[in-house]
């Protein structure tokens, strides 16, 4: 798809159809258009009783006075449902598929409101919607599609239109990188090894290399000299190498003071399928997905140096498949971490913790004024949140910062507590903690497990991914698998955080 923004006037513009976005009860078009055309359009709702539902796309032929062959009505639903920015994404994202469907070629918009912050939006939801995922599908009518350019043309007027130019330019080049971490989640474990995360990696640091991306990759032999014990114990019942990866993004010299030091850490299993505490077989398939923490790491890099960003940020990624073998590590096993401190195995499936401390551990050498992790770490946060992030963090300031960011672009968060006396649960008597919890607040234990590994002074926040990071159905601006999330909250928060 290329979209372009164009003049104000929609109506004169030649195109196959000319999108009006309609509120739910409300019975006209929702943005700026002549007033004659207006009036028109109000005509033809009424008459065609289309009701503005979000979700909703009627096609009427056009009226005198416009120059597009038809109208495309899309519903917003009811105004006030959602904030603005979102019910023009999710009409963006159903638009795309609307024109995909009906083969149109040119498409005008009329933005929802005449306002700059839902045109953005609005184009938004068009670029994430311009996804699939056929790299494995043959070319034999199995569904493979090879869709035509479809070129969609905003309609802003002259002041507007200066004011959309720049945030159209970020949210096209972060649903880039939502992409970037929708492929990587959507790829088989077969195919996304440790190994092909690693080489990813690579390549979008040498893709960026004039702008201020460099990649560190450390094979098995680096992880096992920097003692990183439990991504160690992890990945030892693998076939497959694990590998850690460390991208640095730095900002060009001249873009002003310079900004913080910002560490991501993202989950990295490549495959989970529980290890000896193996996971029962309805659903694992889905284990597939246990590194969208590390892809949307990398989709945050694919698009950074697009960003305007003024932080030098680090991603860290423990990449490695959990396996049952005879080599694996086992329940009742204490293992030693990177930073020294043991950890008593009670469960083999509890693996994200461990892969992440050491990779907390290893960020810590970064000097990092904040740190963040995400990670698909327990069902726990799906079953309490449904698809939603669970944020959990001791640091009000960026828990406020990071769900302002959600909202604006919205991914859906929610805080989850970290009380302090639930420590308990992960107390062993054998070991410094272990790595279950009880039966109860999964979620929060996991995090408070992850807890004793960050010192106190170090704004940190933990993303439990788990309700978030897949969907098994197509919904407004996203289909059915990964939906990278946390790519688009990680870059509107990084655009807002001061020095
Ligand atoms: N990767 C899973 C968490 C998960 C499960 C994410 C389902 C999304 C959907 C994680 O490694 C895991 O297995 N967690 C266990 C922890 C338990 C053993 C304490 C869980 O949530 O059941
Ligand atoms: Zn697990
Ligand atoms: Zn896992």
């Amino acid at each position: 798809m290329k979209l372009k923004l164009g003049g104000s006037d929609a109506a004169s513009i030649k195109a196959d159809v000319l999108v009006v976005t309609v509120f739910e009860g409300e019975a006209e078009a929702a943005g700026e258009i002549k007033p004659t055309v207006a009036r028109d359009l109000r005509a033809i709702l009424s008459k065609n009783a289309f009701s503005g539902e979000e979700g909703k796309v009627r096609s009427a032929p056009a009226p005198d006075g416009v120059e597009a062959d038809r109208i495309l009505f899309v519903g917003l639903g009811k105004r006030g449902v959602h904030p603005l920015s979102e019910q023009a994404r999710r009409a963006g994202g159903v638009l795309l598929g609307r024109l995909a469907e009906h083969g149109v070629t040119n498409a005008t918009v009329v933005p929802p409101d005449s306002d700059v912050e839902a045109a953005a939006s609005m184009a938004e939801g068009l670029f994430l919607a311009d996804y699939s995922f056929d790299t494995h599908k043959s070319d034999d009518g199995n569904g493979k599609k090879t869709p035509p350019t479809r070129n969609v043309t905003l309609a802003l007027s002259d002041e507007a239109r200066t004011g959309a130019k720049a945030e159209v330019a970020f949210r096209r080049a972060v649903a880039r990188g939502n992409h970037v971490a929708r492929d990587l989640g959507n790829e088989p474990s077969n195919v996304l090894t440790p190994v092909a995360m690693a080489k990813r990696a690579q390549a979008i640091a040498k893709e960026h290399a004039e702008n201020g991306i460099t990649c560190k990759v450390l094979t098995l032999a680096d992880i096992k000299k920097k003692k990183m014990g439990a991504f160690l114990a992890v990945a030892q019942g693998s076939e497959l190498e694990p590998r850690f990866i460390h991208l640095t993004y730095t900002p060009s010299a001249g873009k002003g003071r310079k900004g913080k030091t910002v560490g991501v850490v993202g989950k990295g299993l490549t495959f989970d399928s529980g290890g000896i505490s193996i996971k029962p077989g309805a659903g694992m398939q889905d284990m597939k997905f246990d590194m969208c923490g590390s892809a949307a790491v990398l989709g945050l890099f694919e698009c950074l140096p697009d960003l305007g960003i003024r932080h030098e940020v680090h991603g860290f990624i423990a990449a490695c498949d959990n396996m049952p073998s005879g080599g694996a590590y086992k329940p009742g096993d204490i293992i030693t971490s990177m930073s020294g401190r043991t950890i008593e195995i009670h469960n083999t499936d509890a693996e994200g913790r461990l892969t992440l401390v050491d990779a907390i551990h290893y960020a810590l050498d970064i000097e990092p004024d904040v740190l963040v992790d995400l990670a698909t770490l327990t069902g726990a946060a799906a079953m309490a949140l449904g698809q939603a992030t669970a944020v959990f963090t001791h640091h009000d300031e960026l828990r406020d910062a990071l769900m302002a960011a959600a909202a604006e672009t919205g991914e859906r968060a929610w805080p989850l507590p970290m009380f302090e006396d639930y420590k308990s649960h992960v107390k062993s008597d054998v070991a410094d903690v272990k790595n279950l919890g009880e039966r109860f607040a999964g979620a929060t234990s996991a995090a408070l497990f992850i807890d004793a590994w960050v010192p106190d002074e170090l704004p940190w926040a933990h993303l439990d991914i788990a309700g978030s990071a897949w969907i098994h159905s197509d919904q407004a601006y996203c289909s059915t698998g990964a939906t990278g999330t946390g790519v688009r909250t990680l870059a509107s928060w990084l655009r807002q955080l001061g020095d």
